[in-house]
């Protein structure tokens, strides 16, 4: 039967009657897997981190973002698809965002873009949406950022911080944004934005309060062969699972146990059998 997709119009409906629930995927097992039970998925460019093993955000380029992009969206049918638009392809200038996001929405057919900036990049997100193009802000700790923080570390601690982070979020609003994206804040400045915009906010590292959550996958699944971050919380130990049964795989190939016969081709039967 035919699904219809979530659409960013359905995502902006989901504030004060729903919450939204939100990861990342990069690839198609584990898009598949996560379209049933989410509204959104994002194509996060924390792929550069989990995937690629980088360390930052910074290297990924907007070709590597489309792939995966792409294949999120060819293994989906349910899900609102949102890509990260890389580092360097949207600062700037709204017109080069433009572009770039452009390209990027003709490449992997996704619904609409993140960036990360404060109010600053405001006017591109209005040159964006006036164009046609969706626009999720991401405010607060932006990892792309990285250099500029110098490290990554929680966001809007002090009032005057928080102020700063309060304007950045109400002027993407005002801009058009559809959503914001708020990492790594105080809880009580997440439930403040939360409460004064009329647009959806998704916390990672913010507030239960947020009109919706999103985390890492592979921070939920045991993936990350590392320690979970404070904001996140472990639903399974996929990792232990997949070592387990790789263990497994190894060991009977060595002892020729695998492949058996039945996973052969054009075995002769033996003489009484069939
Ligand atoms: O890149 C990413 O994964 C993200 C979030 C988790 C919000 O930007
Ligand atoms: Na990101």
């Amino acid at each position: 039967t035919e699904v219809k997709r979530i659409s960013v119009p359905q995502l902006m409906a989901y504030k004060g009657e729903q919450k939204i629930a939100s990861l990342t995927a990069y690839s198609a097992p584990f898009a598949r897997l996560l379209d049933e039970h989410l509204d959104m998925i994002l194509i996060g460019d924390s792929t550069a981190m989990v995937g690629y093993d980088m360390p930052s955000t910074l290297a990924i380029t907007l070709e590597q973002m489309a792939a995966h992009a792409a294949a999120v969206v060819r293994s989906t049918r349910r899900a609102c698809i949102i890509v990260d638009m890389p580092f360097g392809s949207y600062q700037e200038s709204p017109s080069q965002a433009f572009q770039s996001a452009a390209r990027m929405l003709a490449l992997s057919g996704v619904a609409g873009v993140k960036m990360e900036g404060g109010a600053a990049l405001a006017p591109t997100t209005e040159f964006l949406v006036e164009r046609g193009i969706p626009v999720l802000a991401h405010v607060g700790l932006m990892p792309q950022y990285v250099n500029s923080m110098g490290g990554f570390k929680a966001q809007g601690m002090t009032d005057e911080s928080a102020e700063r982070i309060y304007n950045d979020a109400l002027a993407h609003e005002k801009a058009g944004a559809f959503g914001l994206v708020l990492e790594g804040v105080a809880e009580g400045l997440a439930r403040r934005i939360t409460e004064d915009v009329s647009i959806p906010t998704i916390g990672i590292g913010a507030s239960p309060d947020c009109d919706g959550q999103i985390l890492v996958t592979e921070d939920i699944l045991g993936l990350t062969g590392g320690r979970i971050p404070k904001f996140a919380r472990q639903f399974a130990d996929v990792g232990a699972l997949i070592s387990q049964a790789v263990g497994q795989y190894a060991e009977e190939v060595r002892s020729g146990t695998f492949p058996a016969l039945e996973n052969c081709f054009g075995v002769k039967k033996q003489a009484g059998q069939g």
